[in-house]
């Protein structure tokens, strides 16, 4: 129907909007493009020294899927059009309209996309990606199992969502190819580890 097709398009240009670039620039950071992994993310932000700056990224990121796949949900939109509207806002995160198409990785985004499934999906995946990331010090790595794991899960508890979050978990993964190349030459950078600010 027309009303989903505008809420496609609302979604990618909702995610379009890079927050890590606009927070970054409110508190003076260094553009996370250009700095650290070049990534906008929560992840690199946090890097160059903006914890609250990276807070509010993770929040306003995560609330870019969560939105949109929301107000969807209460309008009884079926979950492949759900799938759909979640992928287009990550597809908007990842390929910015408004920022060249040069955005993140969208792990926060999609992250958001699929809190309205449901908690315990939710949780697992969040549950997940602390744990990794707990355990191996890298948000990448973390952030590669979290994807890796995304589908086996959702078909345990959601298993009508098992296609679209498969989809969405490929897209991230592809998206960290310059973090799995640098984590085989081990030069990725722990999540703790602040890089030093150009001035
Ligand atoms: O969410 C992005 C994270 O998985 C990796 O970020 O900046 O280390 O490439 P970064």
């Amino acid at each position: 129907t027309p009303l989903v097709l505008l809420i496609i398009i609302a979604a990618y240009l909702l995610g379009s909007i890079s927050s890590a670039v606009l927070i970054s620039r409110f508190y003076r950071l260094p553009d996370p493009r250009d700095t650290g992994s070049g990534n906008p993310g929560a992840t690199n932000v946090l890097r160059l020294g903006g914890k609250k700056a990276a807070a509010m990224v993770l929040i306003c990121d995560i609330l870019k899927g969560m939105l949109p796949v929301w107000f969807s949900y209460y309008l009884n939109i079926n979950p492949f059009l759900l799938g759909i509207i979640g992928i287009a806002a990550c597809l908007g995160h990842i390929y910015p309209i408004f920022f060249h198409f040069r955005g993140g990785k969208g792990v926060a985004t999609a992250l958001g996309a699929l809190a309205p499934i449901g908690w315990d999906l939710s949780g697992m995946l969040i549950g997940t990606w602390l744990l990794a990331v707990l355990i191996t010090g890298y948000s990448s790595l973390a952030s590669l199992i979290t994807a890796l794991a995304a589908p086996m899960l959702t078909w345990m508890v959601k298993p009508e969502y098992t296609m679209p979050v498969s989809m969405l978990s490929c897209l991230i993964v592809l998206r960290h190819h310059d973090n799995v190349r640098r984590l085989l030459e081990g030069k990725e950078t722990k999540i703790w580890q602040k890089i030093s600010r150009k001035t």
